[in-house]
C-alpha cells in the first residue's frame, strides 16, 4: 500500500468508526471494506485528495446505482461502474440540504421577528436548493416541548427535535416575506438529476430524512427563492440590498463554514459582526455550524473532553446559545 493510500485508507476507517457507526450500519461496513481494500482506494486515489472524501463517494455510487447491500454486492458495482462514478465524483459536491435543521434555527428567528416587530427577510449563504429557506412552512415537533405549525398546515412530516435546557419557544412560527441565498452551485428544486443527487446524499437508512427532502423540495418549487451562484463573501451584501427595507434581515448558515479557508471564514465573520452591530438597518447572523468548523475562529466553543461527535453549535451575532444536532434533531440551550 502506497503513502497515500495509507491516507484514504486511514479516511475511511475513521468515517466507520467515527461518523457512521451507529446512525448507517451500511455506510460503516461499506467504509470498513473500503479502507481495507487496496483495489477500491487505488481508483479513489486516482482523484485530488478532496474529491476522495467518503460523504462523495458513496452518494455518487448510489447515484449511479449502486445497490443497497453487502460490501460483496457494492465493491462490484464499484468496479464495473467506476467511470461513471468518478465523472459524478469529478463534478458534484456535498451540497446535503436539510429542511430538519429548521427546527433549531426557528426559536431564534421567531425571537428575532418578536423583538424586532418585523417580519423577516431571510438570507441563506450556501444555501444548496434553499429548503433552509422555508421555517414558515414547515411543522415542528419538540419534545419537551411545543407542536408548532403554519395555518393549513405543512406538506412536509413534522421536524422532530429533542430539546434541553430553557429554549425561548415561541407561540407562533414569524412571518418571512423574502428568501434569498447564494451558493457556489445551487440546486434547482425542479431539476431531476438535481434531487436525485440530494437524495443520494441522504444515508441509506435515513428513509425519514429522504422523505422529508422531497416535501420539502416540493415547497421549494411552490415558491422558488432567488437563488444567486457564487461565492458567499462576494455576495451577502448585494443581497442585502436587495431584501424589503421594512423587514429584519437575517443571514443564516449551515454546514457551510467548513467548506471555506481560514481567511474566508474570517473575513465573512468580521462583516457580519459589523453589519449585526450597525443599528442603522435591523440585521441578526445565525450561525448554525461543526465545532471543529469553529476552531480557530474567535468565539468557537471547546469540544467537551471525549466528545465524540457530530454535535453542532448555533451562535447568534457571534454569541453561542446552543448545541445542535447536525441535522436539526436535538438542541440544548445554553
Ligand atoms: C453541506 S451543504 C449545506 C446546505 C444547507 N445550508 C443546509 O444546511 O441544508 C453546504 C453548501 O455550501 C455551499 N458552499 C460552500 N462554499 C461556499 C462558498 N464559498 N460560497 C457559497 N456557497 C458555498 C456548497 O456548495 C453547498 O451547497
Amino acid at each position: 500500500m502506497t503513502e497515500t493510500d495509507a491516507a484514504t485508507s486511514v479516511r475511511y476507517r475513521r468515517f466507520a468508526e467515527i461518523e457512521a457507526r451507529g446512525y448507517s450500519p451500511t455506510y460503516d461496513e461499506w467504509c470498513i471494506g473500503i479502507s481495507g481494500d487496496p483495489e477500491l482506494l487505488a481508483l479513489l486515489d486516482t482523484l485530488p485528495p478532496p474529491r476522495r472524501q467518503p460523504n462523495l463517494f458513496l452518494g455518487a455510487a448510489r447515484f449511479v446505482g449502486a445497490p443497497l447491500g453487502g460490501y460483496a454486492s457494492f465493491r462490484s458495482f464499484v468496479l464495473d461502474r467506476w467511470p461513471g462514478i468518478r465523472d459524478v465524483m469529478a463534478s458534484r459536491s456535498t451540497q446535503t440540504n436539510e429542511a430538519g435543521r429548521c427546527a433549531v434555527l426557528l426559536p431564534s428567528l421567531a425571537a428575532i421577528s418578536a423583538s424586532e416587530g418585523r417580519p423577516l427577510a431571510l438570507i441563506e449563504v450556501g444555501a444548496s436548493a434553499g429548503v433552509c429557506l422555508y421555517p414558515d412552512r414547515y411543522a415542528y415537533s419538540y419534545s419537551p416541548g411545543p407542536v408548532l405549525e403554519p395555518a393549513g398546515g405543512s406538506p412536509v412530516p413534522p421536524l422532530a427535535c429533542s430539546a434541553s435546557g430553557d429554549v425561548p419557544w415561541p407561540s407562533r412560527l414569524p412571518e418571512v416575506v423574502s428568501r434569498s441565498g447564494v451558493d457556489l452551485n445551487p440546486l434547482d428544486a425542479a431539476n431531476d438529476d438535481d434531487t436525485r443527487w440530494l437524495e443520494a446524499l441522504v444515508w441509506p437508512e435515513h428513509g425519514f430524512r429522504a422523505e422529508r427532502l422531497r416535501a420539502a423540495l416540493g415547497v421549494v418549487r411552490a415558491e422558488p427563492p432567488l437563488l444567486v451562484r457564487g461565492d458567499l463573501n462576494e455576495h451577502v451584501l448585494p443581497l442585502i440590498d436587495r431584501a424589503p427595507s421594512d423587514a429584519v434581515v437575517v443571514v443564516f448558515h449551515s454546514a457551510v463554514l467548513a467548506y471555506l479557508d481560514p481567511a474566508g471564514r474570517e473575513r465573512f465573520r468580521t462583516t457580519m459582526l459589523r453589519l449585526a452591530e450597525d443599528r442603522a438597518r435591523p440585521l441578526h447572523w445565525l450561525s448554525h455550524e461543526g465545532q471543529g468548523t469553529l476552531a480557530g475562529v474567535a468565539g468557537a466553543m471547546e469540544k467537551a473532553p471525549g466528545e465524540r461527535d457530530g454535535r453542532f453549535v448555533l451562535q447568534h451575532n457571534g454569541r453561542t446559545v446552543a448545541r445542535t444536532g447536525p441535522h436539526g434533531q436535538s438542541i440544548e440551550w445554553l
